[in-house]
């Protein structure tokens, strides 16, 4: 997923709405502050904070990507230090039946998966502690923090991990599989965990691995965060970082056909790894006069290497209103167009998402999935700030790397080709309830109106929730299982969001 910075009014509005009472947004609670006196007495006031105004607490309910989610008021926020205070608060949270949140980037922009109205919030940032080592090339990380903080401590090595395309996503990114750049070479970012340090719903401190809990190794590779217990650590295998040859590229939507047919052509035939893009396509709520001046697509182009030969050639040959490729390191990259990117686009946020196949249906398919989103867009002019299409193309390379390791993640990966859309709504901020709902509603039709590729996986990482994606998933019968052994007595299911086993 990526955008372009939408309005500043977003921010003002916000921070207008953030101020008004909890009580105004009916959302469903459970005790907090219980167990947010048993947590300051057992870790102290310097990890547990209580008051809205202090400057922690509004950093962790404001840097939510959707910003509805900056209305909940948690009672209180808890920011461990080390896996045993995040022991120490899951325990007291049991104890106290409050309703909690684990927070890492806040980039979900699905309700009450990283927050929580009332109830207590885990935030990760403090656990941001970072290893490499040269010899093994493993790189260890908390999950406090964003990707960029991790890939900026290891250029300096040459080196990166397979995690968010843009900078400031946070490293929950990887529990739900998590698309790169790089993915096309070495699988998705859940493919390169060698070791992971888990919280068990329990409150029990364990190791999952190829070796030490596979089960619970296996779920955690793709299967989602705050369902199976809390990752501490991570121990990564990394990877080379160079020189890239990258940049976007900005046509006119008069340019569509044609680079719907380069998206296409590059999806189905495409056999260069080190090649990755993703098609943007964008709508503004500006008045359209005729110039289509409130459109634009944007390519994102990356090679993992300084001459890309002829990879984007079909794309630089179409007339373009701007192209800033050239040579750029792994900072540079994922801060495409420009730094702040990420956090540029918070707004009141939902993603949707499909996968179709790579056949030469599935990419005709490509042309009513983006006619019908214009369509939409066309029709709900004004109810939006921005809404944009995001196709993101799974080529057979990625779904091999993906395999090799310990027979796949828990997608369980179909070979590629195949493509994944991701579809953002922003949706305007003068849209009281009602109008809210109804958006929201049409979006969802709009979304369903072309069934889903059969047999392939829906990303959990730019689904909404109702859209089941975990059923969609060739391991989601070992996850179920793995669910009910780790969460046996349905704490994590019933006292927090996050995604469901029916
Ligand atoms: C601007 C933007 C760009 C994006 N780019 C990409 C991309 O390039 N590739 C991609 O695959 N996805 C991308 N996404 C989707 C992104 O991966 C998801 O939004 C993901 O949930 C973000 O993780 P986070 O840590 O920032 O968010 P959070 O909302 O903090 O976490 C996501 C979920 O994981 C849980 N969780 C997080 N950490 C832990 C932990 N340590 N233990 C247990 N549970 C945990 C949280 O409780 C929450 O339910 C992007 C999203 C945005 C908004
Ligand atoms: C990283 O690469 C640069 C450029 O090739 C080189 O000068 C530098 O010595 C490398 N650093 C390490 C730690 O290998
Ligand atoms: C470029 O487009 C042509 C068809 O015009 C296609 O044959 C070729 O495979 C495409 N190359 C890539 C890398 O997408």
């Amino acid at each position: 997923m990526l955008h372009t910075p939408g309005t500043s009014a977003i921010g003002l509005v916000s921070l207008l709405l953030s101020a008004l009472p909890a009580s105004a947004f009916t959302k469903p609670a459970g005790p907090g502050p219980y167990a947010c006196g048993d947590l300051t007495q057992s870790l102290g006031d310097e990890i547990v904070v209580t008051n809205p105004f202090c400057a922690d607490y509004r950093q962790s309910v404001n840097t939510y990507f959707n910003t509805e989610q900056s209305k909940f008021k948690p009672s209180c926020i808890v920011y461990p230090t080390s896996a045993e205070d995040v022991s120490v608060a899951i325990k007291a949270i049991r104890a106290s039946d409050s309703r909690f949140a684990i927070k890492a980037g806040g980039h979900n922009p699905n309700d009450f998966f990283s927050s929580v109205d009332k109830g207590v919030l885990i935030d990760l940032s403090s656990l941001n502690e970072k290893k490499y080592d040269p010899v093994t090339e493993l790189a260890t990380f908390g999950p406090g923090g964003t990707f960029g903080d991790i890939y900026e401590y290891l250029l300096p090595y040459n080196r990166t991990v397979v995690g968010a395309r843009l900078a400031g996503v946070g490293t929950g990114l990887a529990l739900s599989g998590g698309l790169s750049y790089l993915s096309s070479q070495y699988g998705m970012a859940c493919d390169s965990f060698r070791e992971l340090e888990v919280v068990t719903p329990t409150g029990e401190i364990v190791t999952a691995s190829e070796h030490l809990n596979p089960d619970l190794f296996f779920a955690l590779r793709g299967g989602g965060g705050n369902a199976y217990g809390v990752v501490t650590k991570y121990t990564v295998q990394s990877r080379p970082a160079g020189t890239f040859y990258a940049g976007v590229v900005v046509y006119l939507f008069q340019q569509n056909q044609k680079v719907l047919d380069a998206i296409g052509n590059f999806i189905q035939y495409n056999e260069d790894p080190k090649a990755a893009i993703i098609g943007t396509y964008m709508k503004l709520p500006t008045p359209d006069l005729e110039l289509n001046l409130d459109e634009a697509i944007t390519l994102f182009l990356v090679y993992d290497g300084p001459d890309a030969g002829d990879a984007f050639k079909n794309f630089t040959d179409i007339p373009h209103l701007m192209n800033t490729l050239g040579h750029l390191d792994y900072n540079g990259v994922v801060n495409m167009p420009f730094p702040g990117s990420a956090e540029l686009s918070r707004g009141r946020n939902t993603f949707r998402v499909t996968v179709q196949p790579g056949t030469d249906e599935g990419i005709d398919t490509l042309a009513t999935l983006y006619e019908n989103w214009r369509d939409w867009s066309e029709e709900n002019k004004g109810k939006y700030l921005i809404t944009s299409l995001d196709i993101q193309p799974i080529p057979k390379s990625l779904t091999d790397a993906s395999n090799a390791y310990l027979g796949g993640n828990a997608m369980q990966m179909p070979d590629g080709p195949w493509y994944w859309v991701n579809y953002l709504l922003t949706a305007s901020e003068l849209l009281w309830d009602d109008a809210y709902q109804e958006v929201q509603e049409s979006f969802k039709e709009l979304v369903n109106a072309v069934p889903a590729g059969e047999g392939l996986p829906l990303f959990i990482n730019d689904a909404k929730l109702d859209q089941n994606p975990l059923v969609t998933y060739g391991g989601y019968e070992k996850l179920k299982e793995v669910k009910a052994k780790y969460d046996a007595d349905g704490f994590f299911s019933s006292y927090t969001g996050g995604w469901e086993f029916p």
